[in-house]
């Protein structure tokens, strides 16, 4: 089945819009199948972007995704990458459509709350990327996880 990896920006967090946006994920009808609050480290920011590594704003880009907490999660459902692609709007929040959620939340393209993976095959890559490295792990909760056939994130304890 179809995954992708979604991430709430730190201005996402800090502006209490977590709930918003997971809302609409979950409106649509798609699955969550994890999720975990994370301080993504300036190595993996950078590995994450590394197809804008040349661009004048790389810096700042890695400034602002590390700058704070993100939301870390994997949304399931035929057609999921696309979709929530649309989901999420333009990339530039002023060119967003309403309804969107950039169109909706945000005016810059510097603060735009949300990431989407851009193909299912970064799907895969960015869940592995993000999602799958154990820090440390309750383990009491990896069984039930399993159960649900969820991912086994890990907690930062
Ligand atoms: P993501 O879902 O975050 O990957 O956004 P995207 O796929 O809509 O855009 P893209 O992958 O081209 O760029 C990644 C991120 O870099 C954007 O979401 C912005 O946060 C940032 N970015 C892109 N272009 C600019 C720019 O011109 N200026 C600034 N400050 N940030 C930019
Ligand atoms: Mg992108």
């Amino acid at each position: 089945v179809e995954q992708t990896y979604i991430m709430i920006k730190p201005d996402g967090v800090q502006r209490g819009l977590v709930g918003e946006i997971i809302s609409r994920f979950e409106k649509k009808g798609f699955l969550l199948k994890g999720l975990k609050l994370f301080q993504c480290p300036k190595d993996l920011a950078q590995e994450h972007y590394k197809d804008l590594k040349d661009k004048p704003f790389f810096p700042k880009l890695i400034d602002y995704i590390t700058s704070g907490p993100v939301v870390c999660m994997a949304w399931e459902g035929d057609g999921v990458v696309a979709s929530a692609r649309k989901l999420i709007g333009a990339t530039n929040p002023l060119q967003a459509e309403p309804g969107t959620i950039r169109g909706d939340l945000a005016i810059q393209t510097g603060r735009n709350v949300v990431h989407g993976s851009d193909s299912p095959d970064n799907g895969k890559r960015e869940i592995g990327k993000f999602c799958n490295s154990p820090v440390r792990c309750l383990s009491a909760l990896q069984p039930i996880l399993l159960q649900h056939n969820m991912h086994t994130f890990f907690f930062r304890l």
